[in-house]
């Protein structure tokens, strides 16, 4: 037996008894008489004691060892005359009668302790390190809490875990695909799937009403922090529902997991709020809705004032800062150059600082006192409040005035990763206009589909056809999104068409799946979330890299192992590839 208690376990009602732990040496204190060893499990952390009187050996021991050393020491707990309140087993101490050292370490690159003095380079590259300091170890232990409550709320729904292959056929899910080359299939590729869609589709054809799956998805996409190139969903379909169905039981499912999870209770049903709200007041379709400061139009009180910069644009919006009127001309300046920056791309900001005494602004020349209270008081703004208001084409404004919101929030703290605001964004448009190739793309996919009002206007305006489709949003992140999918073969083909399909590449790519629907088809829909992200939200951690034990850095490497590399070239012969040479 290698150990009789961990090292996270002991207390004063164990005085007395003798035990053995096992486990890393996190500090060694030499004293001179005495040495303190701190030595650590995932449990916690147990203070062993080698006194003047132990015996040589054990003395011997001690003196060899260093961090990160693997030890078992044998000892009997003691009441510690000095306790440590901050320590869950400070109560205590064992005074070591044995010191087995399974294991020399040599010396870590960075600390191992709640906080490290390890950058993240180093820490992505000694990750199996990383994970031993507590609060990656609380992130994993989150995350499997998390995946047992999503499985003991859907099988006690009647959902079945299904798992669905790997090496798959493309999956339309917008990004671009990792390929995995066939040896038995020369010049043929798999594709990892970027979500099993089409096989959970497939699934509802067969019968089984109720799937889910906590599932690896695959996805050749720019990184950002909230997301992985190798992600996790908890994917679910449904035959025989409705949007209603769907979110009825998903909504209770989230409620279950703040509640399981996180003890926080949700009495009221979750805000819903179609696409176009959401983007009208907020300039964005994952609204943070932790806080206020709706955005307002007031293009009309902004026009035909000789400022050409408002009778030029489109469309001219703007929001209440809440309380920063005392901001200074240099905190404004930073904004501007914050919204002028390449990745929110305005041209400039107009403000309306607003105080008991009267109104100032950056466009008083254009604009009266009394112009300029309407349209203080269009954007709400409170006597202390600083109106903000950018202009242009209305959704690209709209979206750099979300950023600065954002911005705005953050400096306010009003961003508080302990506060959640769920909602659901409803009534999403189907399709999408890309400027760069001229074409509509499907806003999710294409399986989804239309609400039956707008049908009759796929042809003609495919711009205003919405979907039944819906995404799950708290706090300004999607954490999850589906639809109720199409299961008219004709109308799949109509989609198809509206999204410059001809019939034979529609057949090509999804035939297997148009075929199947010929067979008997139920009505159905689904939805997936983003596993990662909803552990980093409950964590209340921008990032979801420290959720997942080995993640990719910005790069899509995994610096660790050092991943992709060349393969050798007798493979690349089996495999009938060459390489084009490649400049960096
Ligand atoms: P969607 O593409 O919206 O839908 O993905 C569902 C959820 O997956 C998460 N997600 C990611 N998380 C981390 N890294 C990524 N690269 C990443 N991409 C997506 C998000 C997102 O909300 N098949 C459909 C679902 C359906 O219609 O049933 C789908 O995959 O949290």
């Amino acid at each position: 037996m290698y150990r009789s208690n961990t090292c996270g376990e002991l207390r004063a009602t164990n005085v007395g008894q003798t035990v053995t732990l096992a486990g890393w040496v996190q500090k060694v204190r030499n004293l001179g008489a005495m040495t303190f060893i701190d030595l650590r499990d995932r449990y916690g952390i147990t203070q062993i004691v080698v006194e003047e009187h132990s015996d040589e050996a054990t003395k011997a021991e001690a003196a060899k060892l260093g961090r990160e050393c693997v030890v078992q020491v044998t000892g009997k707990v003691i009441e510690r005359e000095s306790k440590n309140s901050k320590m869950a087993t400070g109560d205590i101490e064992v005074v070591a009668e044995k010191i087995n050292i399974l294991n020399q370490a040599v010396i870590p690159p960075f600390t191992i302790e709640e906080n490290s003095d390890g950058g993240d380079d180093l820490r992505m590259k000694y990750r199996y390190l990383d994970l031993r300091r507590p609060p990656l170890q609380r992130n994993m232990i989150l995350r499997h809490k998390m995946a047992q409550e999503i499985r003991k709320f859907l099988d006690s729904e009647g959902f079945l875990e299904i798992e669905t292959p790997y090496l798959i056929k493309s999956t339309p899910e917008g990004a671009r695909d990792f390929v995995v080359p066939s040896r038995m299939n020369p010049n043929e590729f798999y594709a990892l799937p970027q979500s099993p869609q089409t096989l959970k589709q497939l699934l509802m054809v067969s019968g089984y009403d109720r799937y889910f799956q906590i599932v690896r998805c695959f996805r050749d996409e720019d990184l950002r922090a909230d997301r992985q190139p190798e992600f996790t969903q908890i994917d679910c379909e449904m035959s025989f529902v409705e949007q209603e169905d769907i979110l009825e039981i998903f909504e209770r499912w989230a409620k279950h997991m703040f509640k399981s999870v996180l003890d926080i209770d949700f009495t009221e049903p979750f805000r819903r709020m179609p696409w176009s709200e959401a983007m009208e007041k907020y300039g964005s379709d994952k609204p943070d809705l932790r806080f206020g400061m709706e955005f307002s139009d007031i293009t009309d009180l902004a026009h035909g004032h000789n400022f050409s910069v408002f009778d030029d644009a489109e469309y001219v919006v703007g929001f209440a800062a809440t309380g920063c009127a005392s901001y200074t001309r240099k905190q404004i300046d930073a904004l501007t150059d914050y919204v002028k920056r390449p990745q929110v791309g305005a041209k400039g900001l107009v403000w309306i600082r607003v105080e008991e005494g009267g109104i100032k602004s950056s466009i008083d020349k254009f604009f009266s006192a009394e112009e300029l209270q309407a349209i203080a008081e269009r954007l709400g703004a409170k006597a202390g409040d600083l109106c903000l208001i950018l202009c242009g084409k209305k959704y690209k404004a709209l979206t750099q005035l979300c950023a600065l919101r954002l911005e705005v929030a953050e400096q306010l703290g009003l961003r508080d990763p302990k506060k959640f605001a769920p909602l659901w964004v409803v009534d999403f448009p189907m399709f999408e206009w890309d400027e760069e190739t001229e074409r509509f793309y499907a806003k999710h996919h294409p399986f989804t589909s239309p609400k039956p009002e707008d049908i009759d206007k796929l042809e003609s305006d495919p711009g205003a056809v919405r979907a039944n489709a819906y995404d799950f949003v708290c706090n300004g992140t999607e954490i999850g999104g589906g639809s109720i999918r199409i299961h008219d073969p004709k109308l799949q083909s109509l989609i198809f068409k509206c999204l410059g399909f001809t019939p034979e590449q529609a057949e090509a790519q999804f035939g297997f799946l148009i075929n199947a629907f010929r067979y008997g088809a139920p009505p159905h829909g689904g939805l997936a979330f983003g596993f990662d992200r909803l552990c980093s939200l409950f964590g209340g951690v921008d990032s979801i890299r420290d959720f997942i034990a080995f993640p990719k850095n910005n790069a899509g490497r995994d610096v660790m192992l050092d991943g992709p590399s060349p393969i050798d070239q007798a493979q690349l012969d089996e495999l009938y590839l060459s390489l084009i040479p490649f400049e960096k």
